[in-house]
C-alpha cells in the first residue's frame, strides 16, 4: 500500500508475534505429558545400572530399579513405557527366549503392572534381542531373514507378552502380514483389549546405531544389514503401503521411525489416513542433540522440546522419546 510515498505492508504478522500473550493466543499446534512415551532398558538381575555411553542420560537397569523409574514416569503423567530388553542369557538362533513365559520381558511387564496397573505398557515385537546373529527374525543358511518362519514366532512372543499383561504389544521387525497374524491370535485367545502398535514404516536407518549398543545386538550384528525387510530411506509410496497393509490387518496405532528425519512420511500418512500416528525420536537423534548440548553448541532444553513440538506440527500424535522424561518435567515446571 503505498501512502504520502511510504510503503506500509497491509498485514503485518508482527503484530501477533509481539507479545507473549497474543503469540499464546494464535498458536497452532501444543506439546503436552500425554504425548510422550518413554522407552527403557531392562537388564536381567538385581540392583544393577549401567551407563549407555552412547545416549548420555540413558541407563539399563534391572526391574527393582526400573520400578523407581517407572514411578516417576507415573507421577509425571507420562502414559506409556516402551520396554526393551538386554538379554545375556539365553540367545540362540531359534530366539526360544523371546516367547519364555518367565523371561525378563514377562517378569518385568507382570511386576510393573502389579505395582502401577495405571501406566501403559508396550513390549517390543522383534527377535534381534535374542538370536545370536543380531537380526530381527531367523535366517536361513544365506543370512536371508525368513519372513513366514519368524512371524510364527513373533505370534508366540506377543501372546506371552500378552499373557503377562502387556497393554499393547509393538511389533519392529517389518515382516510381512505380522500384523494380521499376531492380530488373529490375540483374538483367538482372547486378548481381544490388547492393541498392537504398529512399527509399519521402519525405515533401514543408521540412526539406530546408540540403540544397538544399548541392547548389546550391535556386535552380534557385525557389518551385516537389515536390508531385506527395513525399508529404503528413499521411498515415501511405499510407506503408505505399509501402513495401509498394517490397518487393513488390524494394527492399532502405526509408527514413522526414524523421527526428524522423516516429518515429511509423518505428514503424508496422518493426511492420508487420519489414525493415530506416532514418531519415534531413535537413539541416534536423541544422541545428536545431548552431544551438541553437552558440547555446549544447542541449547539442550529448548532443542529437545522444539524437536518434540516439529513433531506434533507434522500431524503425529506422539512421540516416542528418550527426552520423555526430561520432557515431562520441564512440561509440568
Ligand atoms: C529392533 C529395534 C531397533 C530399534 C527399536 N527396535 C533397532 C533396529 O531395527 O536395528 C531402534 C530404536 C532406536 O534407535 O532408538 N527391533
Amino acid at each position: 500500500m503505498i501512502f504520502a510515498n511510504r510503503y506500509f505492508p497491509a498485514t503485518r504478522l508482527r503484530r501477533m508475534r509481539k507479545d507473549e500473550f497474543s503469540r499464546r493466543l494464535m498458536r497452532e499446534n501444543v506439546l503436552t505429558t500425554n504425548d510422550l512415551i518413554y522407552p527403557v532398558f531392562v537388564l536381567e538381575g538385581e540392583n544393577r545400572e549401567q551407563a549407555v555411553s552412547s545416549m548420555p542420560g540413558v541407563t539399563r537397569q534391572s526391574l527393582d530399579k526400573l520400578l523407581y523409574t517407572a514411578e516417576e514416569a507415573l507421577k509425571l503423567g507420562i502414559p506409556m513405557l516402551s520396554i526393551f530388553p538386554v538379554i545375556e542369557t539365553g540367545k540362540n538362533n531359534e530366539a526360544t527366549e523371546a516367547y519364555n513365559p518367565d523371561g525378563l520381558v514377562p517378569t518385568v511387564v507382570r511386576e510393573l503392572k502389579s505395582r502401577f496397573p495405571e501406566l501403559g505398557l508396550m513390549t517390543d515385537v522383534a527377535l534381534d534381542p535374542y538370536t545370536i546373529h543380531g537380526q530381527d527374525g531367523l535366517i536361513d543358511d544365506a543370512g536371508y531373514v525368513l519372513n513366514d518362519e519368524t512371524t510364527a514366532i513373533l505370534v508366540k512372543q506377543a501372546l506371552c507378552h500378552a499373557e503377562a499383561g502387556a497393554d499393547m504389544v509393538g511389533p519392529s521387525d517389518m515382516m510381512d502380514g505380522r500384523i494380521g497374524a499376531i492380530r488373529e491370535a490375540l483374538e483367538e485367545e482372547g486378548f481381544i483389549h490388547t492393541k498392537i502398535f504398529a512399527y509399519s514404516a521402519k525405515y533401514a536407518s543408521s540412526f539406530y546405531g546408540p540403540f544397538r549398543d544399548a541392547v548389546g545386538s550391535a556386535g552380534n550384528l557385525g557389518k551385516a544389514d537389515k536390508y531385506s525387510y527395513q525399508m529404503d530411506p528413499a521411498n515415501l509410496d511405499e510407506a503408505i503401503q505399509e501402513v495401509a497393509m498394517d490397518l487393513e490387518e488390524g494394527a492399532d496405532i502405526i509408527m514413522v521411525k526414524p523421527g526428524m528425519p522423516y516429518l515429511d512420511v509423518i505428514r503424508r500418512v496422518k493426511d492420508t489416513f487420519r489414525v493415530p500416528t506416532y514418531a519415534y525420536q531413535v537413539s541416534g537423534e536423541y544422541a545428536m542433540l545431548k552431544a551438541a548440548a553437552q558440547n555446549g553448541w544447542l541449547n539442550e532444553e529448548k532443542c529437545m522440546l522444539e524437536s518434540l513440538l516439529a513433531f506434533k506440527r507434522a500431524g503425529a500424535d506422539g512421540i516416542l522419546t528418550y527426552f520423555a522424561l526430561d520432557a515431562a518435567r520441564l512440561l509440568k515446571a
